[in-house]
């Protein structure tokens, strides 16, 4: 038997709503905030990627599914979408023209990564980009989009982590002092950490390695290092939080998986994932259009994962129970009745109610099961007697009703 690959995952029709149910709540906080869907392609020229998120990521060096092509050209399956959707505006012609472009994605996102729960190989991402500002009511503006979605679906304990990584000239402070102090410590971290020392050291900031986590404890924090520009930047945010209401804890390591930010970095954790406990993050990315090539602009987005959104609904049970099959199964108590029963059918849906027909010619009692098993609110039964009268037999599969109608009478029929 060929299995599928490592880390995906077929959604099958007895999920299949939830994904369309949250789907839809993307939409409408979307809709909420004037956000609109750009879709761009699943996979991008291998620089897309390298050039943004950083080479000394662990998406860039050991995550992504690259290969060349018949043309020789290296491409890769889309890890992420802000540096693709960076890309797609500049080749566009986007133009920063102080007026604020809101944009918003679905779709489903590449990484190699060792699958556990809530880790994939093939996940799903919603997101949404804020580009052309660089004041910090936009860095609000996708916080509280973000938290508005979260409340939509219900989930009421989750953490808000929040941090500034500053201005260029913050973190090159940063990084001398904390190059520093890592240096003392080198022969502890991990290798993947004495590598990035020198070349980038806020990586280890986010390494995952039990000897590194000790080591960065208590190394000195950024939000010492900035400058009086960075931290009005991030003063401003706390007070537009502050004042509305939402909910942050301050984390001064947290750092986030992507190169590309400065300023306000967030995530969105929650106790419901174990391990894999972020179901969201972001933050702003000023320079990642000028490192793609494009003219400076100011950006700030987010991402949520979509399968650890649903593990969190799950765990909260938050998730709306499974909708019917259809409003009506219409049974046949013979099969010499089913081109009448056909012609019932399509007058069931002709008046916008979903309706299922027996396809197996079994037995009454087996189709009876089956209309119960699709949990449709009624069934319609058609015999000798209701073809001879032109009528219908109509059960209510909750009460158990049944009464006669004429087919004159079927449009009345609200089937609700
Ligand atoms: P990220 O933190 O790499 O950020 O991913 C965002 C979310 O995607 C994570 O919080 C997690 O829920 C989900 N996710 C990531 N990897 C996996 C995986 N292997 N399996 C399942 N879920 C996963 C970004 O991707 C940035 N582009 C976010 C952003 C947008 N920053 C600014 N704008």
């Amino acid at each position: 038997m060929i299995q599928a690959i490592r880390g995906t995952k077929d959604i099958f029709p007895d999920t299949i709503y939830q994904w369309q149910y949250i789907e839809e709540k993307f939409r409408e906080v979307s809709d909420l905030f004037g956000y609109k869907e750009l879709r761009t392609p699943i996979f991008e020229k291998t620089e897309v990627f390298s050039r943004s998120i950083g080479e000394e990521t662990d998406i860039v060096n050991k995550e992504m599914y690259t290969f060349s092509d018949r043309g020789g050209e290296s491409v890769t399956l889309r890890p992420e979408q802000t540096a693709a959707l960076v890309r797609s505006l500049i080749q566009s012609n986007f133009h920063n023209n102080r007026s604020a472009s809101r944009l918003w994605y679905f779709g489903p996102f590449f990484r190699y990564e060792r699958p556990q729960k809530g880790r994939l190989r093939q996940f799903h991402q919603y997101g949404a980009e804020c580009i052309s500002s660089p004041y910090p009511e936009a860095d609000y503006e996708i916080l509280a989009l973000a938290s508005n979605l979260i409340k939509k679906l219900g989930i009421e304990e989750y953490d808000l982590l929040l941090n500034s990584l500053g201005n260029e000239d913050s973190r090159k402070n940063y990084r001398e002092t904390l190059i520093e102090y890592l240096k003392d410590h080198k022969e502890s971290l991990s290798e993947d950490s004495q590598n990035r020392l020198e070349k980038n050291p806020l990586r280890v900031l986010d390494s995952k390695a039990e000897s590194d986590i000790n080591i960065v404890k208590n190394a000195p924090i950024i939000l010492d290092s900035l400058d009086s520009e960075s931290k009005d930047h991030f003063e401003a945010v706390k007070s537009l939080l502050d004042s509305t209401g939402l909910k942050y804890k301050i984390e001064p390591t947290l750092v986030r998986g992507l190169d590309y930010y400065s300023h306000t970095v967030f995530e969105f954790r929650s106790g419901s994932l174990g391990a894999q406990n972020s179901f969201g993050g972001g933050g702003r990315y000023d320079a990642l259009f000028q490192q793609l090539g494009g003219k400076q602009t100011p950006a700030v987005g987010f991402a949520m994962g979509v399968e650890r959104l649903l593990i969190v609904l799950e765990e909260m049970k938050k998730l709306p129970p499974q909708p019917a099959d259809a409003d009506v199964f219409v049974i046949v108590t013979d099969t010499k009745f089913i081109n009448f029963a056909n012609k019932i059918a399509a007058k069931v849906r002709a008046s916008n109610k979903s309706c299922i027909i027996e396809l197996q010619r079994r037995s009454m009692k087996a189709q009876m099961k089956e209309a119960n098993k699709v949990n449709s609110n009624y069934t319609i039964i058609i015999g000798e007697d209701e073809v001879n009268n032109n009528s219908i037999s109509l059960k209510n599969m909750e009460t158990g009703e049944q009464k006669g109608f004429e087919i004159s009478e079927l449009s009345k029929i609200s089937f609700d």
